[in-house]
């Protein structure tokens, strides 16, 4: 039986360590890993994974997308796409800076108190604060993609805006707002209100940044459930704490990005075992989404 043999096309000059670990917990028998990967030099090593072996052993071969920079990173996973062809390839997974596992979880976790879905004028509020950051541009589309109606809030309206127009274009029909958070959530401001209707609050801010203080999150008087994805103190929303796993405050659960992590290693996982059990998976946020929900 031929061992499954995991290539890692990194973007970063150092492949993922931590890519490379939970690759070999999820069953891989040999990585491959590149660092330094570009859309340019990705085809040979993708000729390479789809050569060696016959079609009926392809299976076990497969490919992992990462790195820190995502743009480049998804770039990368393009051209790999492009490079295959019929039956000549292999699984894929793409999960550059663990953004869409991470989302992929943040969603799966908000669905467990709240149907996200629903007609216009009732369906799920939610707003993703630092929403133009990978994991928070994500996180906007899986839940629009999902039926909710989606705040993105950002320091700057203008990148927001960009970012909707971003998940308008990939789905169709999605129900979102814009905000700008640059003032922060004073009393009787847009972003007040606007964290006031939420049933869904996330904030996906970059590590170390509050965008939330505890005023803030008093705001928050409707939500049902809130998530911080931020691990690094302090705290992205003041009051949650990292290793909340749906702790109970007032009406709302509170999730910390270590309560959610749990789900995120669930769904990395499922995710390997995929890309060696179908050659025509490739696993992009949506995909990963999927596969959060089935577990
Ligand atoms: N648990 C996990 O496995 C995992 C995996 C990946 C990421 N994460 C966490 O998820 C969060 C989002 O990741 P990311 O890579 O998308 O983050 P990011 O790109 O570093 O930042 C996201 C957004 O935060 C806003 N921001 C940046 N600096 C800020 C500041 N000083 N004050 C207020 N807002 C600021 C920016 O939005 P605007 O400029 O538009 O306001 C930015 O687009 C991070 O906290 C990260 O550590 C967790």
């Amino acid at each position: 039986m031929p061992r499954k043999v995991l290539i890692q096309l990194d973007c970063d000059p150092q492949p993922s360590v931590f890519d490379a670990v939970v690759a070999v917990d999820a069953g891989a028998d040999v990585l491959l890993r590149h660092g330094g990967v570009t859309p340019e030099n990705a085809v040979p090593l993708v000729h390479g994974a789809m050569f060696t072996r016959g079609v009926a052993d392809l299976s076990d071969t497969a490919i992992f997308v990462g790195g820190s920079d995502v743009a480049a990173a998804e770039a990368v996973a393009e051209r790999v796409r492009r490079t295959f062809f019929g039956p000549v390839r292999v699984g894929v997974m793409v999960d550059p800076n663990g953004a869409n596992t991470t989302a992929g979880a943040a969603v799966v976790v908000a669905a467990r108190h709240v149907p996200l879905g629903g007609a216009a004028g009732s369906a799920c509020r939610a707003i993703v604060l630092g929403g133009t950051g990978p994991v928070g541009q994500r996180v906007a589309r899986l839940l629009a993609g999902k039926g909710a109606h989606v705040t993105i809030a950002s320091r700057s309206v203008e990148r927001a805006r960009q970012v909707a127009g971003s998940v308008t274009a990939r789905v169709p029909g999605a129900r979102m707002e814009t905000i700008e958070s640059l003032g922060g959530c004073l009393p009787g401001s847009a972003l007040a209100k606007a964290i006031g209707m939420a049933d869904v609050v996330v904030a996906a801010g970059a590590a170390g940044a509050t965008l939330l203080d505890a005023a803030g999150r008093a705001a928050a008087s409707s939500a049902r459930v809130i998530i911080d994805l931020n691990a690094v103190p302090p705290a992205g929303i003041e009051g949650v704490v990292a290793t909340d796993k749906a702790r109970p405050d007032g009406a709302a659960v509170l999730y910390g990005a270590l309560g959610v992590g749990g789900t995120k290693m669930k769904i990395h996982r499922a995710a390997i075992a995929r890309i060696f059990a179908s050659t025509d998976a490739f696993l992009d946020a949506e995909d990963l989404l999927v596969i959060g929900e089935s577990l």
